[in-house]
């Protein structure tokens, strides 16, 4: 019977490119995907930009641009990547659309009547410079246990302590500098306490196999734990850059409450572009609804989501897949240690994405287990493996068919009971219950167990021997079509992992595009095929050196961790701010200013305390965010430009007078360089600058 699925992939935070987890887990999902396309199943593959919260709106000003327009731009660098690697979405939206807003709040008005909702006031920092309230990362101060500084407002890098932002000691906004003040605000929240909710999710969670194993346990730790499930706060004030709560004005949903909705909300908008009725289908008892995720959002997927769901009378999802994360070479990935990956740097050297596509295929498996990318294991499988065993089959069968037979294949030896292509047809149940079943590591193993055996086929043969002789031209071309019927039936156990290369192979033998269900049909006999053309090229391992990012000299080391390294190619860069005249920028007074004074900031692990000279008879006290960048004493003595007009900000050591001003990547988290900008000789303190 054919199923009907509705797949998806865990949809990215819209203020940064993808990088390279992002990349194995659509690999995983598509792979799947097009495993269950070639068993005739009816699939909608689909994603989204998961746009909304308060560090996208931050980001967006800091860039100069509306929200809208900042996500926008970052959506639109979205298809090189997707195309790049062949993952094949059927639809990419945003959690920002129509769609996610209509259905979140009607997901929002239902679990509301049916009594999920209920509302609190509870206190909580404001900033009020910012005038808005201040999420737990968003504030800094000293550890409450241990006292070390400047440490988030919910948890202690120094001691692992977790704390409420109300517990840290001489609390200031990481936007302002500002001491934050309490202040009350009615929230709203998903009464997931409620026992009806509680016992749901322990059915649905241990139940039918839903979950992995390991993912099931956590999620009985979280429902039998000791303080059981809390009510979730599904509200944010304004500004916040979200979906509005119905009748509450300037009440947001907290983005963890739409983005999962944008799962719907992207397929609603793909039915409703191809003419499809969503409603019926996600009435459909028979769809099923399948999330691919990584581990680090278990929580909400088996917990708020299928909770809101099915409280508000949705279908719930019928399988959630948790991965783990990438490592390089045993490690998290480092742009300071040099083992960043830019997945656009490993398109635009020239690394073939099929390559990747293999290597993760072969280290991936159905649990929730770090996917470690070892260049020596990747040249290894892609040239020993891939290439060495399969395409070398192409390779050594089909000249011979296309230079001595006119391309001609001759079958009519065959008959169904013949052992060689018998046994390989065989191996086809058991190679796609491994895809199936995620066991993707295990399903490439196999293939290549049955390469081997057609290896031997070769070996056993000598095509090169038997082109030798006139007289052996009819096993010749024996011997060469089973071979490339033997090939045709390992690029249908390949194909789901390799669709580009599948289809230069379909080109190849002249067929139409290969289905699981085509392994039991052969070449026809006298069927002709296209001149032989090389297939792949093996990796040569020194390419890995341009790969990897060059390590990053001076970096804190907070932000040496803190990277999944995306680097800053020329697409990467952060979108250009608002358009502005020339009145606009004459507003601002930007001045040439010699360092007379540097020094560290007592408490502060971000900033350097600089003293000005900007030719006012006078010194500036400017405190700027470079620490992790420069020593002091590289710095007194430079001349560097600043913005001599900006308002004078206090800050928590003192008064700012003016911003010095330093490059920096769009991404700063994962590219953490910082650059202060120097004038050519001959500039003096005083001069402006424009
Ligand atoms: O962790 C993240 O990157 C989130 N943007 C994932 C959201 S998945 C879904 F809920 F939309
Ligand atoms: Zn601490």
């Amino acid at each position: 019977m054919t199923r009907k699925l509705f797949v998806t992939t865990a949809l990215p935070y819209a203020n940064a490119p993808f990088h390279l987890g992002h990349i194995m887990e659509y690999i995983q999902a598509d792979i799947w995907v097009r495993h269950q396309r070639m068993s005739g199943n009816e699939v909608h593959f689909v994603g989204a930009d998961d746009a909304h919260g308060a560090p996208i709106m931050i980001a967006a000003e800091k860039a100069g641009l509306t929200p809208q327009a900042f996500v926008a731009g970052i959506a639109a660098g979205r298809k090189q990547y997707l195309d790049g690697f062949h993952i094949q979405f059927d639809n990419w939206h945003s959690t920002d659309g129509e769609e996610n807003h209509a259905l979140s709040q009607d997901i929002y008005r239902k679990l509301k009547a049916a009594g999920f909702i209920t509302s609190k006031t509870i206190e909580q920092f404001y900033d009020p410079v910012k005038n808005m309230f201040l999420p737990d990362r968003y504030i800094k101060g000293e550890c409450p246990k241990c006292g070390a500084k400047d440490q988030y407002g919910d948890s202690c890098e120094v001691c692992s302590a977790v704390y409420a932002p109300t517990e840290v000691v001489n609390p200031y906004s990481v936007l302002t500098g500002a001491t934050p003040v309490m202040k009350s605000s009615e929230h709203f929240f998903f009464k997931l306490s409620d026992q009806q909710c509680v016992e749901f999710l322990r059915n649905w969670a241990l139940q039918d196999n839903r979950l992995q194993s390991e993912v099931a346990n956590k999620c009985r730790e979280w429902l039998e734990g000791e303080d059981g499930l809390g009510d979730w706060d599904i509200s944010r004030d304004a500004p916040y850059f979200g979906i509005e709560i119905p009748d509450q004005p300037g009440k947001y949903f907290y983005v963890w409450l739409d983005a999962p909705v944008g799962y719907l909300a992207s397929l609603k908008n793909y039915f409703g572009k191809t003419g499809r009725d969503f409603d019926a289908f996600m009435a459909d008892p028979s769809t099923e609804q399948i999330h691919f995720i990584g581990k680090d959002i278990t929580y909400f997927h088996t917990l708020f989501w299928p909770a809101m769901l099915k409280f508000s009378g949705y279908k719930t999802p019928d399988n959630v897949y948790a991965h783990g994360f990438v490592t390089v070479s045993g490690e998290k990935m480092s742009k300071s240690r040099g083992t960043g990956i830019s997945p656009l740097r490993y398109l635009d050297i020239g690394m073939n994405p099929e390559w990747l596509r293999y290597y993760f295929a072969a280290k991936l498996n159905a649990k929730v287990e770090d996917l470690d990318l070892n260049p020596d294991d990747f040249v290894a499988r892609v040239n020993s493996d891939l290439i060495g065993k399969y395409i070398n089959i192409a390779s050594r069968a089909a000249g011979f068919i296309t230079k001595r037979f006119n391309g001609v294949i001759s079958t009519d030896w065959a008959t169904p009971d013949d052992a060689f292509l018998g046994n390989l047809r065989q191996a086809a149940p058991e190679i796609q219950a491994l895809f199936e079943a995620r066991e993707y590591g295990k399903a490439l193993r196999l293939a290549m167990e049955q390469a081997d055996l057609v290896n031997a086929y070769v070996d056993a043969n000598k095509p090169w021997e038997l082109a030798k002789k006139p007289e052996n031209d009819a096993k010749l071309q024996e011997v060469c079509s089973r071979l490339l019927e033997a090939f045709r039936i390992l690029t249908i156990f390949l194909k789901p992992v390799l669709p580009q290369l599948a289809s230069q192979v379909e080109a190849q033998l002249n067929i139409a595009a290969l289905q699981w269900s085509d392994v039991a049909t052969p070449l026809p006999h006298l069927h002709t095929i296209h001149p032989y053309a090389h297939l792949m090229q093996r990796v040569d391992p020194k390419i890995f050196d341009q790969l990897f990012d060059a390590p990053t000299a001076a970096t804190t080391p907070a932000a040496a961790e803190s990277g999944e390294g995306a680097s800053t190619a020329a697409s990467e860069i952060e979108p250009v701010a608002v358009e502005i005249n020339i009145a606009d920028f004459a507003k601002i007074d930007l001045r040439i200013a010699k360092i007379v004074n540097c020094e560290h900031v007592e408490g502060s692990d971000k900033l350097l305390r600089l003293t000005l000279d900007v030719g006012e008879g006078r010194t500036r006290n400017v405190f700027s965010g470079i620490k992790s960048a420069y020593q002091p004493e590289q710095l007194i003595g430079k001349l560097t430009v600043m913005v001599a007009n900006l308002a004078p900000r206090k800050m928590k050591f003192g008064m700012s007078e003016g911003m010095v001003l330093a490059a920096s990547a769009a991404d700063e988290k994962n590219n953490p360089g910082l650059y202060i900008l120097e004038p050519w000789p001959g500039a003096q303190p005083g001069m402006r600058v424009g």
